[in-house]
């Protein structure tokens, strides 16, 4: 809701629970009472507008910070007004045009989208109004939140970890997160939720913002002794950064809001319907990747058995990952130079991508289309193209590698068309379905700002010459996850450990904003290559199912007992791909962080896939039941265990009667108020259950 009232900048009064029928008269009288004139302050009534600056007396973090070109300070504007205003019931736009003392500096459209599911997208644009340009720093979304929303929870994390909650107290100043890494990293706040004290997955008064780009951003809350608290998000931009022809125009990446009064779970259940509209397709076919079965070790004669052991297994899609590419024998070379390597496929990957297709699978590759390796013959004939920043004496000054890489400066028209031309060169040479689009290291050189869009006009390029082609996401794992990508790209690799346990704890919390079928999840291998640890075949597929489900692991070595599990893991993701794809989130708050109950229910309710994993050896001797809210209360299901292997490990005598008679018929009402009983787990186990209603 606006107070759009006169000609001044608009204020955002409320965004949340739904109002109802306003009378405009005494909606007017809360609004001018909630504007007094505190001690030592403004002697006018302070409400930060849309585009709250000093200039409306107003001391918080400034959402609009341009300068005229050419002049030496930075320069707030002095004055921001109104121009033009329209609406329908549920979009908004707001035209206002800044000046500075010279004259009008920016033109500002600030928009503002409802979806059916109640998701608030924001959008800014700045069109230059001075005759010598504008400077522009920043642009930001800014959206108050009520004094309520005391607790704030956002995420950070690391390679091979990401997504780590860490919650505290909305204080006041600025809780900014600055992430200047080209992607929005392991770390990326990611979602940034500010709520009523104790609030949970079930439970709470919530308000969430998510920066729906893939590039540089600042994010967070501030809270004002004023009393005045806001979520914040814009695109980071360096000094000189963004710099505006007269009439140019910046584009801000959106910004993706939601509220609930039903904690974590109510904003999945507006952000996974709205990221399902976005996403460009909903094919999520069981996938098998070459990576941790085979690294760098490409051989024809290796890979055709995996070909048939994926086959044989159901896989719907085969991905050649990385070392497929002229010289590519480790990661220290050859990225940049996208052709076959002739030395390890005389054929071509023919043979290959043949024998994937006559299996009745899709063939899908890797490649990291933003990357060079200073060892490529790309890097030896353009060094020019390798991303650098230029010194005083005009030499190229090149960030340390990474990986032994160095980004690509897509930025630069012909590299841009090279890589373009390339990856469209294989995809008109090969059946290639899926590409894995990488990116393995940080930007620390030239302008993330214009790399970021240069990789979004690259992908659409790509894909306007290959609609067929689906894009997966990934940046070392989950690296760049954002609703920026989103809109171009089909499957997120959520990270690069498969070892279960830490997938458990990566897709919870990933999946609050994404859909879980959009979050790629596989069966590693027994030992996680990553952490070492061991799992039982039932918990690592027990975890992969409630994502994009896959497998990567040599499966050649796998003994014929796991191949048949794997077989019929295989057919039950296929047999619950229904719900895995259209299912809402449930999770439970438990009185410990040792287990966690996930369940994907029908959107009509009828039936629901739950999983119960333990994390850590049970601290009390008879498990809590499992409460599963979210099914309809009035009707009966029939709750009956998944098989997924041999059953999870259970330390007691036996194990609840009704497990070991198979099933229970129980009302919708009693398994959310009372829960089942459940075995004593032990740790890093898993239980599926599916519950169909009878009626
Ligand atoms: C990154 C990805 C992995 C794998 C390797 C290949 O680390 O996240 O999944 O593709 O690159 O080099």
């Amino acid at each position: 809701m606006l107070d759009a009232r006169g000609t001044a900048v608009p204020r955002l009064i409320h965004w949340g629970s739904d109002l109802g029928a306003v009378e405009p008269e005494s909606l007017a009288q809360l609004v001018d009472a909630g504007r007094a004139i505190a001690p030592s302050s403004p002697d006018t009534p302070l409400s930060p507008s849309l585009l709250a600056s000093s200039a409306e007396g107003f001391s918080g973090y400034p959402v609009l910070i341009a300068r005229r070109t050419g002049f030496p300070a930075a320069r707030l504007p002095l004055r921001i007004h109104r121009t033009v205003l329209t609406h329908d019931d549920t979009a908004i736009s707001v035209e206002l045009v800044a000046d500075d003392d010279h004259g009008p500096l920016l033109t500002i459209t600030w928009r503002a989208v409802l979806s059916p599911e109640g998701v608030l997208t924001i959008g800014l644009d700045a069109r230059a109004e001075a005759p010598d340009g504008v400077d522009l720093h920043r642009l930001a979304a800014a959206v108050p939140v009520p004094a309520r929303a005391t607790e704030l929870l956002d995420f950070t994390g690391l390679w091979a970890g990401e997504r780590r909650p860490q919650r505290g107290t909305v204080r006041d100043g600025l809780h900014l997160r600055e992430q200047r890494r080209g992607r929005p990293g392991h770390d990326a706040p990611y979602l940034t939720v500010a709520g009523t004290p104790g609030f949970g997955f079930r439970s709470g008064e919530v308000w969430a913002l998510h920066h729906a780009f893939s590039g540089n951003s600042a994010t967070g809350v501030e809270a004002l002794p004023t009393g005045h608290r806001r979520l914040l998000a814009a695109e980071l931009l360096e000094p000189g950064e963004v710099v505006l022809e007269p009439g140019g125009t910046y584009t801000a990446p959106e910004v993706v809001l939601a509220w609930s009064d039903r904690g974590l779970d109510g904003l999945s259940e507006r952000f996974h319907p709205f990221v399902r509209a976005l996403s460009p397709s909903a094919h999520r076919p069981v996938v098998l990747n070459t990576w941790e079965a085979v690294y760098f070790d490409h051989d024809l004669d290796r890979l055709l058995p995996l070909v048939e052991a994926a086959a044989d297994l159901g896989v719907e899609r085969f991905v050649l990952d990385d070392g497929w590419f002229q010289g590519r024998t480790d990661d220290r070379r050859a990225l940049g130079d996208w052709t076959v390597d002739p030395q390890r496929w005389p054929a071509g990957l023919h043979p290959l991508a043949d024998a994937v297709v006559a299996r009745g699978m899709e063939f899908g590759l890797w490649v990291e289309p933003e990357m060079v390796s200073p060892d490529s013959r790309l890097a030896r004939e353009h060094p020019e193209w390798m991303l650098a920043d230029t010194t005083a004496d005009a030499e190229a000054h090149h960030p340390p590698t990474w990986r032994f890489q160095h980004t690509l400066d897509i930025t630069i028209p012909a590299a841009r068309i090279h890589v373009l031309e390339a990856l469209s060169a294989l995809l008109d040479e090969y059946p290639i379905a899926f590409l894995k689009w990488d990116h393995n290291r940080d930007q620390h050189a030239g302008s993330a700002a214009a790399h970021t869009r240069a990789l979004y006009a690259l992908i659409d390029d790509l894909r306007a010459r290959h609609p067929q082609v689906a894009i997966e996401s990934c940046a070392s794992g989950g690296g760049r996850v954002d609703l920026g990508i989103a809109r171009r790209v089909h499957r997120f690799w959520t990270s690069d450990t498969n070892d279960a346990l830490d997938r458990q704890r990566i897709q919870r919390y990933s999946g609050l904003l994404m859909p879980p079928e959009l979050l790629g999840g596989h069966v590693g291998a027994p030992r996680a290559h990553i952490t070492g640890r061991r799992h039982e075949l039932s918990f690592r597929l027990a975890t992969a199912l409630f994502g994009s489900a896959g497998i990567e692991w040599d499966i050649t070595g796998a003994s014929d007992d796991d191949r048949a599990v794997l077989r019929d893991w295989v057919a039950t993701v296929k047999r619950f791909r229904g719900l895995l794809t259209t299912g809402r989130s449930v999770r439970t708050d438990e009185a410990t962080d040792d287990r966690y109950v996930h369940a994907l229910v029908a959107p009509d309710g009828s039936e629901a896939l739950v999983s119960l994993a333990t994390l850590a050896t049970p601290a009390v001797a008879i498990p809590a039941p499992l409460r599963l809210p979210g099914l309809d209360a009035d009707r009966r299901y029939r709750v009956q265990p998944v098989t997924l292997g041999a059953p999870a490990h259970a330390v007691q005598d036996a194990p609840p009667a009704w497990i070991a008679a198979g099933g229970t018929t129980v009302s919708g009402a009693l398994l959310a108020e009372l829960g089942l009983p459940v075995p004593l787990l032990g740790p890093e186990q898993a239980l599926v259950l599916h519950a169909v209603a009878l009626d």
